[in-house]
C-alpha cells in the first residue's frame, strides 16, 4: 500500500475572541505543533481510522458515515470530514488513516480542526480530489458543525490551513478572505497551558453564540460585525446588560484585530501587546470566558519584564493563554511564569514556546 503523511498544525488566536461566528475579523498564527495523518488506500470500502494518543481503531463502511458515540467518539472528526467530502459528491477509496499528535487536547490550540485538517489534507491527496484551500477548510467546519455537533466559526480551520512560517493570518470571517502579515523577528509566542481543560463543548460556547445572535437582533444589525461603538452606547439603557456585555466584547474584539494589523505591519510589538491585554480584559468582564486560573496566568505575565502582552486563547472557559514576548527572553520568561503561577494556584502550568508554522501539507 502506497503510504501517503499529512501534516496539520494547531493555531494560536492571537486577537479576535469570538469574532468569527459574528462575521468578523481575527489575527492568528499556525504553530509547528499539530497533527499528522499517515495510511493509505484499501481494498474494501471502509473508513479505518487509528489513533495513538486513543490507543484506539475505528471502522465504518463508507456509505454508513454516522457519527460514533461513547469511546468511538474521538474519530468523528475524521469520519466527519470523510462524510462531508462525499457528501459533496466526490468520490473516495477505502483507506486506513493513523492519526498522531503533539497538540494538547483541550488547551484551546485547535486539535480537533488539525484533525480535520490531515484528515482532509491526506484525502485530497489520496483520492485525487480538486479542493481549493478555502474549500477544504470550509468542509472541515462543516465536519465539525454538523457530524461533530461544534458550532464553531472558520477560525480553526482557515488557520490550518492558511498558515505561514513567521507570519499571521488574517481573515475576514465576512468576506472570507485571507490574508497573511509578517511577524515581527524579535518577537515569540509563548502558550501557557493552564492546566485546568476546556469544556467548549458544555455548552458555554454555543450559549455565548446565541448571546451574540441575539444582540445583534436587539441591535438591528445583520450580526456584531455591523455593530459600532457608538450603536452600543445608544443601546445600553435597552439591552440587558449581559447582553450588551456580550456584543461589547465583540464589537471590542474587531476593533482591536484592525488596529493590531497595523500595529503588526509597523512591527509595534508594544502595540499590539497592549491589545493583547485589553483583549483578555474584556473576555473577563463582558465575555465571561476567562477562569480564575487563565487571569492568574495574564495577570503574572503582566508583571515579567520582556512580555509585551497576554490573553486567552481561543474559546476560553479553561485552557491556554498565548503570551507575545522576546524572542531572546523565552527560558527565563517561561520559567517565572511557570513557577509563580504554581505558587499562586497549586496548579502545573506547561509552556510551549511555538515557532510560527506553515499550514498543512
Ligand atoms: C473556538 C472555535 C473558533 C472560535 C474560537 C473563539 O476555537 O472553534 O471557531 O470561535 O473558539 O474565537
Amino acid at each position: 500500500m502506497q503510504q501517503i503523511t499529512a501534516f496539520a498544525p494547531g493555531r494560536v488566536e492571537l486577537l479576535g475572541n469570538h469574532t468569527d461566528y459574528n462575521e468578523g475579523y481575527v489575527l492568528s498564527a499556525a504553530i509547528h505543533y499539530g497533527v499528522s495523518a499517515t495510511g493509505g488506500a484499501l481494498e474494501e470500502p471502509v473508513a479505518r481510522v487509528n489513533s495513538e494518543a486513543m490507543d484506539g481503531t475505528v471502522e465504518v463502511p463508507l456509505d454508513a458515515l454516522t457519527p460514533r458515540t461513547g469511546g468511538d467518539s474521538w474519530a468523528n472528526y475524521a469520519l466527519g470530514v470523510a462524510a462531508m467530502l462525499r457528501g459533496a459528491g466526490h468520490a473516495l477509496p477505502g483507506f486506513s488513516l493513523g492519526l498522531t499528535s503533539d497538540l494538547p487536547v483541550g488547551a484551546g490550540l485547535s486539535s480537533s480542526a488539525a484533525v480535520e485538517v490531515a484528515t482532509a489534507t491526506f484525502l485530497k491527496k489520496l483520492a485525487g480530489l480538486s479542493l481549493d484551500p478555502l474549500e477544504l477548510a470550509k468542509l472541515c467546519r462543516r465536519a465539525e458543525n454538523e457530524f461533530v455537533g461544534m458550532n464553531c466559526g472558520l477560525l480553526d480551520q482557515v488557520s490550518s490551513v492558511f498558515g505561514k512560517a513567521q507570519c499571521a493570518v488574517c481573515l475576514d470571517c465576512r468576506r472570507e478572505s485571507v490574508r497573511n502579515i509578517p511577524f515581527p523577528a524579535d518577537l515569540a509566542l509563548l502558550v501557557t497551558h493552564s492546566g485546568v481543560k476546556h469544556a467548549l463543548v458544555s455548552g458555554e460556547y454555543n450559549e455565548r453564540r446565541e448571546q451574540c445572535f441575539e444582540a445583534a437582533r436587539l441591535l438591528g444589525v445583520l450580526a456584531l460585525r455591523d455593530a459600532s461603538r457608538a450603536m452600543l452606547d445608544a443601546a445600553r439603557p435597552s439591552m440587558p446588560d449581559k447582553t450588551w456585555r456580550r456584543a461589547s466584547h465583540i464589537v471590542g474584539e474587531n476593533d482591536r484585530v484592525l488596529e493590531g494589523i497595523h500595529a503588526m505591519e509597523n512591527a509595534d510589538g508594544e502595540a499590539f501587546g497592549r491589545l493583547m491585554f485589553a483583549s483578555h480584559e474584556s473576555s473577563r468582564l463582558n465575555f465571561e470566558n476567562s477562569t480564575p486560573e487563565l487571569d492568574a496566568l495574564v495577570d503574572i505575565a503582566c508583571g515579567i519584564s520582556g512580555v509585551l502582552g497576554s490573553r486567552l486563547t481561543g474559546g476560553g472557559f479553561g485552557g491556554a493563554t498565548v503570551s507575545l514576548i522576546l524572542a531572546g527572553e523565552a527560558d527565563r520568561i517561561s520559567g517565572t511564569l511557570a513557577d509563580a503561577y504554581h505558587a499562586r494556584t497549586g496548579h502545573t502550568a506547561v509552556t510551549y514556546l511555538c515557532r510560527i508554522a506553515d499550514g498543512a501539507h
